[in-house]
């Protein structure tokens, strides 16, 4: 049915072009399509345009040229004016930056992760319990009375998801979400994007870790350097497109591919 259709594909970007300045080009003719409880990952070289096209889905930048539509609606800088769209955007979209610090900035972590739900119309009991169970689903509730500043990299790193945990978000886009974290946090990590998948969440994630792109995307979208998509599919199927990665430089000619690709 073309209306059950339309209404699995919770957002969808179609030709859009984006430059910084109008001088400094990020996206080039970006079309995209995310349906409801997908995990897509965004893949390519530095500079590539992961980090400009996340802004663009939690409405951050607007592209000079294209669409961008979620849930049905248009994301424009004029339909985010409208209070009732925009709080509305911003309680389905989750945003955990590349740079947690840009993040984190209320006195202690607790006040920082009950920073959003205060905003919302619940009581401080009520935020208060969130605050706890999100705390403790991360393993940082030794942290609830900390600086988040004073904290180490992977600890803001979690404090930040925590922060956007817990709006209970329909989708989630993550920045390199492990690019700072210890192997076991990485995996902890990687366990939790499952997890919250499987519970109904939809993730779009920029990541460079191809290793484990099998367990973190159903399917992948490839930059080129020119800040276009140059192939999509699912991780096995894209890659197994050495000469292509090796061209947008996602992988170095002495990059060990993992082994989920079939060998000859
Ligand atoms: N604030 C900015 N002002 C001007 N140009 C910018 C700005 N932010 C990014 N750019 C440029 O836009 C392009 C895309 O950058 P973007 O941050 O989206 O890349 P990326 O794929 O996330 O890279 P990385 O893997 O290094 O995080 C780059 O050429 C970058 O120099
Ligand atoms: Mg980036």
């Amino acid at each position: 049915m073309t209306g059950s259709l339309a209404d699995d594909r919770l957002l969808v970007c179609e030709g859009l072009n984006y430059s910084y300045l109008n001088r400094f080009p990020a996206l080039v003719d970006v079309s995209l399509e995310v349906r409801r409880g997908e995990k897509v990952a965004l893949l390519g070289a530095n500079g590539c345009g992961k980090s400009t096209l996340l802004k663009v889905l939690d409405g951050l930048v607007f592209p000079q040229d294209g669409r961008y539509l979620a849930f049905g609606e248009p994301v424009t800088e004029n339909s985010l004016e409208d209070e009732q769209m925009s709080m509305g955007f911003r309680s389905r979209v989750g945003f955990v930056f590349q740079n947690s610090d840009a993040q984190v900035f209320s006195p202690t972590v607790r006040e920082e992760v009950a920073f959003g739900p205060l905003q919302l119309a619940m009581t401080t009991e009520e935020a208060g319990q969130r605050v706890d169970d999100v705390l403790d689903m991360l393993g940082i509730a030794d942290l609830a009375e900390r600086a988040p500043f004073q904290l180490s990299g992977g600890q803001k790193k979690k404090v930040a998801i925590a922060t956007v945990l817990v709006m209970n978000p329909e989708i989630l886009l993550f920045d390199e979400p492990t690019a700072t974290l210890d192997p076991r946090t990485q995996e902890w990590l990687t366990e939790l994007l499952g997890h919250l998948n499987s519970a109904g969440k939809t993730i779009v994630l920029a990541t460079h870790d191809i290793h484990v792109l099998d367990r973190i995307a159903d399917r992948c979208l490839v930059f080129g350097e020119d800040h276009r998509i140059v192939t999509q599919g699912p991780p096995q199927d894209v890659l197994a497109q050495r000469d292509l990665l090796l061209q947008v430089n996602l992988i170095h000619q002495h990059t060990e591919l993992p082994a989920i690709i079939a060998r000859d």
